[in-house]
């Protein structure tokens, strides 16, 4: 069992087995500080898939489970010192909530991608769930790993922009611009099935990121949502774009886009802040700076690694210069899970920085809101507060 800060701690993943595609990112990133190290999976959909692909991972063979619960069994049964101290959840969406709360329910701390579930009742059954078993849970909203996304939420805190009046978040893609889910490409077919991603299509898929860093970075609430929806390819199931006017707790006001179709496009989400006194923009493909501009006509732009003498200082690990990327904001928010499941393993909670159940909860309601009001004319929507 896990407990000082040097010994890695044991890790099981659930998907991510052979062709997946965010699985291999999570076995990386959380090696990176030697946080965690992959000892057991159930990786993929089928058993002999999963064993397979647990075999080419190197896993022990009897930790090679073929469903998840063999795995959560089989763990259970092992001694304390042995079992996994935590699981990773790499699949489609609509099996998130039952693998979820299972484990949680077991008293093994969860890590889940996003969304957290395909639908809001199940986010809010596994939410109640989380809250009465005391499970530590993450759920890998990654881009709010990035030193300059912590940096800006510390600005903002701390005053510099002054109160936040108006925010733009953009989350633009090319790689659904034709039905590649009829072309046999997987991760394209279960994100346009709405029984396998939710009610949201490109909202559901990387909406919620966005979601999570205009809140995580203004620290506001989002209360009402007006959203236009849109599917451009012709006989696609869900949404491949979206605009969405955003109504947040005080005044401030928010406008997100997300679109898939978006040709030429790779992953452009990018954020742009302008409060009362000064303004912060940050983009994902250049995640190493970080632009603020201020009343008196001043614009600088921080470089990572720089040394603010704020909190996001942390999660550099290289002078600037020195390009720091996806995995390594992927890895601090799988450092700052080790940081929590830590202190659950030693019976002191000491939470780490990492975004929970509440964010994934709220990103839930938000993908809810927006395709209730998508479904209605755009009309105003309140997100749902059960
Ligand atoms: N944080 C991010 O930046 C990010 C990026 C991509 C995907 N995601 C999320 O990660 C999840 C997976 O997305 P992906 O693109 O890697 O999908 P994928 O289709 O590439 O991989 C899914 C994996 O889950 C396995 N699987 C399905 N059902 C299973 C089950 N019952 N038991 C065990 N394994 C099972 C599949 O066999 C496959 O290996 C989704 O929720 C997605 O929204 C997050």
């Amino acid at each position: 069992m896990g407990t000082d800060n040097h010994t890695p701690l044991r890790l099981g993943m659930v998907g991510g087995g052979k062709d997946a595609f965010i699985g291999a990112v999570h076995r990386l990133a959380c090696r990176l500080d030697d946080s965690f190290i992959l000892t057991a999976g159930a990786l993929s959909s089928t058993p002999e898939k999963s064993v397979a692909s647990a075999r080419e991972l190197g896993l022990a063979p009897e930790r090679s489970y073929g469903t998840w619960q063999q795995m959560l069994d089989g763990e259970l049964k092992r001694p304390r010192v042995e079992r996994i101290d935590a699981v990773t959840i790499v699949t489609p969406n609509h099996t998130h909530a039952a693998i979820a709360r299972a484990f949680a329910e077991a008293g093994i701390p969860v890590a889940c991608d996003k969304p957290l579930t395909s639908t809001l009742a199940d986010a809010q059954t596994l939410a109640a769930a989380v809250e009465k078993s005391k499970t530590p849970f993450c759920v890998s909203y990654n881009y709010t790993g990035y030193p300059m996304v912590r940096h800006a939420a510390h600005l903002v805190r701390t005053g510099a922009i002054g109160a936040v009046r108006k925010c733009f978040v953009e989350y633009h893609q090319g790689w659904l611009a034709t039905k590649l889910e009829d072309a046999g490409q997987k991760q394209a077919a279960w994100r346009n099935d709405p029984a396998q991603a939710g009610g949201g299509g490109a909202i559901g898929d990387i909406g919620s990121h966005a979601e999570n860093l205009l809140s995580t970075v203004t620290g506001l609430e989002i209360e009402q949502v007006a959203a236009d929806l849109t599917s451009f390819v012709p006989g696609r199931k869900l949404d491949d774009d979206a605009a969405v006017f955003i109504r947040m707790s005080g005044t401030a006001k928010a406008t997100l886009t997300v679109c898939q179709v978006a040709i030429g496009e790779e992953n452009n989400l990018t954020l742009r802040i302008h409060g009362d006194k000064g303004s912060l923009w940050w983009r994902q493909e250049e995640p190493n700076h970080l632009t603020v501009a201020t009343l008196d006509g001043m614009t600088k732009v921080l470089a990572r690694g720089s040394g603010f003498q704020s909190p996001a200082d942390s999660a550099s690990r290289l002078p600037p210069g020195h390009p720091e990327g996806f995995i390594e904001a992927f890895a601090n928010i799988y450092k700052g899970f080790a940081q929590t499941v830590r202190g659950f393993n030693a019976g002191k909670p000491t939470p780490g920085e990492h975004p929970g159940i509440h964010d994934g909860l709220r990103g839930v309601r938000f993908v809810d809101a927006v395709v209730r009001s998508g479904k209605n004319n755009s009309v105003w929507t309140s997100l749902d507060g059960r």
